[in-house]
């Protein structure tokens, strides 16, 4: 496991050589087996998403240093780590990136960056249209965020994108890596929230507040983000819906509790736990967001059922 920040493949001789010429890896003149952990996930094609073409391990961002730009990477890294300190202009709430992008975007249902450098541009039915990937990372500033686009062309906004880059390891734009961006959850369900607030303040409150406000050190950096209220997301933000918000929740809260699989992943709340709790926390008092009416602009990619205006 010393090449954990290489992308290598399985040991299939034919496959291996026609994967290793077509993304024309230095790494694999020697190919070596990898073992399948949870860190490790297939890469597959676009267009036929069974045909395995290799493996992606999740790297180490020891291996930074190794990069040609890595100063440019590790500033993007501290930015999606500590972005309410580092850009107070732009942000608005008491979030940092990665108060949703858990674990740097490096883990599955969390939000993860991994595959998105090779996603956009795509067409967002929220925008009606084609956004590319500064124009997204502006979508999470201006909701999530509650606060301002960052300059396209600026510094800032070129060291965030050249992280998620190095995140997808050279994984070719006609391919992708094998994980979700969300769990899934029953949309189904009809949630109740007053069952909703007894679960928030059984395995919520704790950390995120009896007021939903979380908490920060002594020097205001955030401990736990806030779920609610003037510091927290606003009403455009994805996770102001509540199945979108339980499908975060259900995979990746009350976190560093699990019993089985990764990270927050121990299925400790149920679908409807999730849908519950979520449908008290979203729908808490929380900013506005100006602009809002200009969401959904086509009959053809309608609103989803949890949109909030
Ligand atoms: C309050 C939670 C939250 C915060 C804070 C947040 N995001 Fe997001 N972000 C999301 C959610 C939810 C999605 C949609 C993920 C999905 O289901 O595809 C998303 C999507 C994205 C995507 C697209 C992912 C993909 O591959 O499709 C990028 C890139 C991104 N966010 C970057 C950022 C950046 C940069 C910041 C900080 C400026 C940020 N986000 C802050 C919740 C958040
Ligand atoms: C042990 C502490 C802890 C518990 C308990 C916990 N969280 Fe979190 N939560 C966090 C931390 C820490 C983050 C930020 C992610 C990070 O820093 O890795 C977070 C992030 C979030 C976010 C995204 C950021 C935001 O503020 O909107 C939501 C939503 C969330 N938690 C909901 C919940 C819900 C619902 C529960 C109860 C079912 C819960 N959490 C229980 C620690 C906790």
């Amino acid at each position: 496991m010393n090449k954990m920040h290489t992308l290598c493949f399985n040991w299939v001789p034919k496959a291996a050589l026609v994967a290793c010429v077509a993304l024309g890896l230095a790494a694999c003149d020697r190919p070596t087996p990898v073992e399948r952990d949870a860190a490790t996930y297939n890469v597959v094609h676009v267009e036929d998403a069974n045909k395995d073409i290799g493996t992606y391990v999740i790297p180490q961002d020891t291996a930074i240093v190794n990069e040609p730009n890595a100063d440019e990477i590790f500033y993007g890294k501290r930015l999606l780590n500590e972005t309410k300190r580092l850009l107070p202009d732009n942000v608005g709430a008491s979030m940092n990136c990665n108060s949703c992008h858990i674990a740097q975007g490096k883990v599955p249902l969390g939000d993860p960056y991994i595959n998105s450098y090779n996603f956009y541009p795509k067409v967002m039915p929220r925008a009606g249209k084609e956004v590319d990937l500064e124009a997204r990372i502006n979508g999470c500033f201006l909701r999530s965020m509650n606060g301002k686009a960052l300059d396209r062309d600026s510094r800032e906004m070129k060291a965030m994108i050249a992280y998620m880059k190095w995140l997808s390891q050279n994984v070719p734009k006609d391919q992708r890596v094998d994980i979700e961006n969300a769990g899934a959850i029953d949309e189904s369900l009809v949630p109740d929230p007053v069952r909703g607030e007894e679960i928030y303040y059984a395995q919520c409150a704790a950390c995120h507040g009896d007021n939903g406000e979380g908490m920060k050190d002594s020097r205001g950096d955030i401990v736990f983000p806030p779920l609610w209220g003037d510091e927290s997301f606003n009403i455009g933000a994805g996770l102001a819906r509540t199945y979108k918000a339980a499908a975060f929740v259900k995979y990746n809260m009350p976190m560093g509790i699990q019993t089985v699989g990764l990270w927050g992943h121990g299925n400790v709340l149920s679908d409807q736990d999730a849908v519950d709790v979520s449908e008290f926390f979203a729908h808490k008092p929380r900013p506005d967001f100006p602009g809002k009416e200009n969401d959904w602009p086509l009959p053809s990619m309608p609103k989803p059922k949890d949109a909030r205006y």
